[in-house]
């Protein structure tokens, strides 16, 4: 099984599906965006963050499987991330929701690490993954913060409408806050289009106005510098909108539609993407081993000439000169 992040010793990626505005596909992507990741044989977890429990509903998993859940990893200190695991298919995990996971923002009001449990809880279990995908619920609020604490990066389900970029600000500068805070390396990687009706001029326009946009951005020390309007875009496709009902991800319900296509591509150009960062940070990291190597070798304190040593350097006069003295 390639498993090059846990192979290089390195945590797994994880990564938000965040977008505060309601309807865009974000459960959709993180069902079928990680379904495709495990097919391709990385270990995936999902973490179902939203009480509205979408993703768990459609990933078809049973009330009787379901052990505990993500409000009990919240809430209980008692409750370790392991024990909420339940196995959905080969090489893809889930930590499920349920409706009482809405009650977890007042439940913990007054406890300071309230935005870290998550990502403190997690790391128990951590090696066991290679891809971690957060499925948030449509808000800014402590689930949300909960979700960027742990991720590393941040992927925007959008659909291309008029409105879709008014609450992206609003979304970035709370992706700042994070990394200015409990999160210093988290940064926006990615836009993913969903629904996309490529043939309409506002969508046309709207994402011209993305690519621009971060575009504008490449230069600014901002966590979107280096984010990305991610290709292939995911298509309309009712298929889509169908599996749910069947408690099945787009693989199980209809493997050779165009969803399943789009979702199957984009993640294996995500999988290419993390590996050459992956394997460009191990090159950074071994080319920093081999600077701090040699700097010590040639910083080495060298060896303080003996006196003997001192005189046959000044030459045979100076050491007959030293003798007779
Ligand atoms: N590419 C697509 N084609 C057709 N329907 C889609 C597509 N993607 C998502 N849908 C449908 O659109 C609706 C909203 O999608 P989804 O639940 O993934 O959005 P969400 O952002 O998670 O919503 P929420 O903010 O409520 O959590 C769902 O009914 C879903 O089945
Ligand atoms: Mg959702």
């Amino acid at each position: 099984m390639p498993d090059t992040a846990s192979a290089a010793g390195h945590r797994p990626r994880a990564v938000a599906l965040m977008n505060q505005k309601g309807g865009v596909g974000k459960t959709t992507t993180a069902v079928n965006l990680g379904a495709a990741i495990a097919e391709a044989g990385r270990r995936v977890c999902l973490v179902d963050l939203d009480p509205q429990a979408h993703l768990t509903l459609h990933l078809g998993i049973d009330h009787e499987q379901i052990k505990h859940t993500t409000y009990d990893l919240l809430v209980d200190p008692d409750c370790p991330a392991a024990h909420c695991l339940v196995t959905a298919a080969a090489n893809l995990d889930v930590i499920p929701s349920e409706v009482d996971l809405a009650a977890a923002e007042t439940d913990l009001a007054s406890r300071p690490d309230r935005q870290q449990i998550l990502s403190r809880k997690f790391a128990a279990i951590e090696d066991l993954y290679d891809v971690v995908l957060i499925d948030c619920p449509p808000s800014l609020g402590l689930l949300t913060l909960n979700a960027l604490a742990l991720a590393g990066e941040v992927l925007v389900p959008l659909q291309a409408h008029f409105l879709a970029l008014q609450g992206l600000g609003k979304l970035l500068e709370t992706v700042g806050l994070i990394r200015q805070s409990v999160n210093p390396n988290l940064r926006v990687a990615g836009i993913i289009l969903c629904m996309h009706e490529k043939q309409t001029s506002l969508a046309k326009e709207v994402v011209a106005d993305l690519e621009s946009f971060f575009q504008a951005a490449r230069s600014q020390d901002v966590p979107w510098r280096d984010c990305q309007v991610l290709r292939p875009v995911v298509r309309r496709n009712i298929k889509l909108a169908e599996a749910p009902s069947f408690g099945q991800t787009i693989f199980d319900y209809a493997p050779w539609c165009a969803g399943a296509n789009d979702y199957r591509i984009l993640a294996q150009r995500l999988i290419e993407t993390w590996d050459a960062q992956t394997e460009s940070a191990c090159d950074k990291a071994q080319a920093s081993t081999t600077i701090e190597v040699t700097s010590q070798l040639v910083s080495r304190p060298r060896k303080v000439p003996t006196p003997q040593a001192r005189v046959s350097r000044r030459g045979p006069k100076a050491a007959r000169y030293d003798r007779a003295t």
